[in-house]
């Protein structure tokens, strides 16, 4: 059986709360038991080839200004018209580290990824400060579920 492919990008300071998420997420996925070849990058780092090759993306960023990170947003800027019209219906989920609201990351992401035609697969999980034990569960679960859901075909 082929395993399923499941792009991760990220934004965040090094060492930072959505580098922690990040973590929990790619926990989960593990987690699952399932044949998945997961793709890490930072944002900065991957690029429209990366974009294509996924089954899958999931989508991490610290919310700036009220607004996905730069580096999110330099990836969306560097590979839409590479992608447009090769990635519909891609399933995608994002998470979001905020100080106090992380609502203008989410909506920023949920505005573009309807021009890619991406398919939303999951509810944005926002975590709010301090990466704490809860919040960690919550993106064990968000990376679970992705994991399960691709390998069984839901998406
Ligand atoms: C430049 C900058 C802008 C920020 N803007 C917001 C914001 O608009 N709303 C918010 O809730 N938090 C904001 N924050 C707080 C970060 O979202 C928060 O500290 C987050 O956990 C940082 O994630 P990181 O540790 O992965 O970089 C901002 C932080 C920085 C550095």
């Amino acid at each position: 059986m082929s395993a399923h492919r499941i792009l991760l990008i990220y934004g965040g300071h090094a060492g930072g709360r959505t580098l922690q998420m990040v973590e929990a997420v790619t926990t989960g996925i593990l987690m699952s038991g399932e044949p998945i070849e997961l793709r890490p990058q930072p944002a900065l780092d991957a690029d429209a080839d990366d974009l294509l090759w996924a089954q899958a993306l999931l989508i991490g960023t610290p919310e700036h200004f009220g607004y996905m990170s730069g580096a999110v947003k330099d990836f969306m800027d560097r590979t839409f018209y590479p992608a447009e019209g090769k990635v519909d219906g891609l399933p995608y989920a994002l998470f979001v580290s905020a100080g106090n609201d992380g609502t203008g990351a989410v909506t920023s992401i949920e505005r573009i990824a309807l021009g890619y035609r991406w398919k939303p697969i999951a509810a944005p999980l926002i975590v709010k400060g301090e990466v704490d034990d809860a919040a960690r569960q919550r993106c064990m679960e968000l990376g679970q579920s992705v994991a399960s859901g691709l390998a069984l075909g839901i998406f």
